[in-house]
């Protein structure tokens, strides 16, 4: 299609705006009053005292059976109330998280002609972005971004994942490994809180032929922070994400009820989200939660998301174990390929796109 060809208007790296020192933001990043964040650190708020759960996933290979049911009801309730958490003892090394976050920001500190030889388009997203979406005249964030395919195979190009620093390439194949075998690993929780056979959710996202990618964010000092976020309100379209947020510097905010919690990071900890696919399969037992960050004039800010998706061409559609009479299917069968589209097309609108799968009754 025409309009996946190119951007709609020239690209400007939010970067590069930070980096010259202006004092106002473009008029394109100031939100609608009721969509711009409230930043009132001075206020005592109730949503500041509650957080995510934090759990141990070491419990899991316990002997003691009382502690592995103990932190199964844990993950349970953390995504059916949050749709999300943070684990620790998750198994990922954590000389590599750090690696991690040390390579890429020193990726987005290359001078601007390096990255820009990664410039992305609106047809695959892959490479180095400032945008999502193609609506012309569409108001941005304030984020820029690299993306890449790592699984299938077959869409995996080292290619176009940066060349420099020399560690990177590497780093990201050991990288993507690890957090692989750590969404397989939680694939077989959710099957079996949600009461379905342990390889139920693999098998429905393909088995072995699953889709993943990583979305570094750069989220550069903002002047203006109040007037502005780092990523508008979404849910994640996929099956389940792992964030690493920055260790430095907060901001991702989750939707609880009517208000935005902000999440702080634990020491070598991953945030885990539940992603529309699973709120389908699991017929809306597990919610994906709308989230979004923001940004702050102080310093800038990196995470790294990687996404753990359906193959994208199999149909997803809610267990038939849990349609009944009185929850009947809340979804329509539809690929990921047709479902990610949406999102390709109209940059994040908070929930739209997972409430207009519903179905007719
Ligand atoms: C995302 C996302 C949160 C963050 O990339 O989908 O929600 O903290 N990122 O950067
Ligand atoms: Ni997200």
């Amino acid at each position: 299609m025409n309009c996946f060809q190119t951007w709609p208007e020239p690209i400007v790296r939010v970067q590069t705006l930070s980096d010259s020192g202006i004092t106002a933001i473009p008029e394109r990043y100031i939100k609608l009053l009721q969509d711009r964040p409230t930043l009132s650190p001075n206020t005592p708020h109730n949503a500041d005292l509650i957080s995510i759960p934090t759990i141990d996933l070491s419990d899991l290979q316990s002997d003691d059976i009382s502690v592995r049911c103990n932190v199964l009801g844990q993950i349970s309730s953390a995504c059916r109330e949050w749709g999300f958490f943070q684990v620790v003892n998750h198994g990922v090394n954590h000389a590599l998280m750090k690696s991690m976050r040390e390579v890429w920001r020193e990726f987005f500190e290359l001078p601007i002609e390096e990255k820009q030889a990664y410039a992305n388009s609106p047809a695959t997203y892959e490479g180095y972005g400032s945008r999502l979406g193609v609506e012309k005249g569409a108001k941005l964030d304030w984020s820029d971004y690299f993306f890449l395919n790592y699984l299938p195979m077959s869409v995996r190009d080292e290619n176009k994942w940066p060349r420099l620093p020399s560690s990177c390439r590497e780093l990201v194949a050991e990288y993507g490994d690890e957090l692989v075998r750590l969404c397989e690993k939680l694939m077989k929780v959710f099957s079996l809180n949600l009461g379905l056979e342990e390889d139920y959710l693999q098998k429905a996202f393909g088995g072995e032929d699953i889709d993943a990618c990583l979305r570094v964010n750069f989220y550069p000092k903002c002047p203006q922070p109040d007037l502005t976020l780092g990523l508008s309100p979404h849910s994640d379209p996929g099956g389940m994400t792992l964030l690493l947020p920055d260790d430095q510097v907060s901001g991702l905010q989750v939707r609880h009820g009517d208000h935005w919690v902000t999440v702080k990071p634990i020491p070598n900890a991953f945030i885990v989200n539940i992603g529309d696919q699973i709120q389908v399969l699991s017929n809306a037992t597990y919610k994906s939660v709308e989230h979004r960050v923001i940004v702050n004039s102080v310093k800038e800010r990196v995470s790294l998301a990687f996404f753990y998706n359906p193959n994208g061409n199999i149909p997803i559609q809610p267990a038939q174990k849990l349609v009944t009479e009185d929850h009947p299917a809340l979804y329509q069968a539809m690929t990921y390929n047709d479902y990610r589209m949406f999102i390709r097309k109209r940059g994040l609108h908070g929930k739209s796109q997972v409430e207009s799968l519903k179905s007719p009754h």
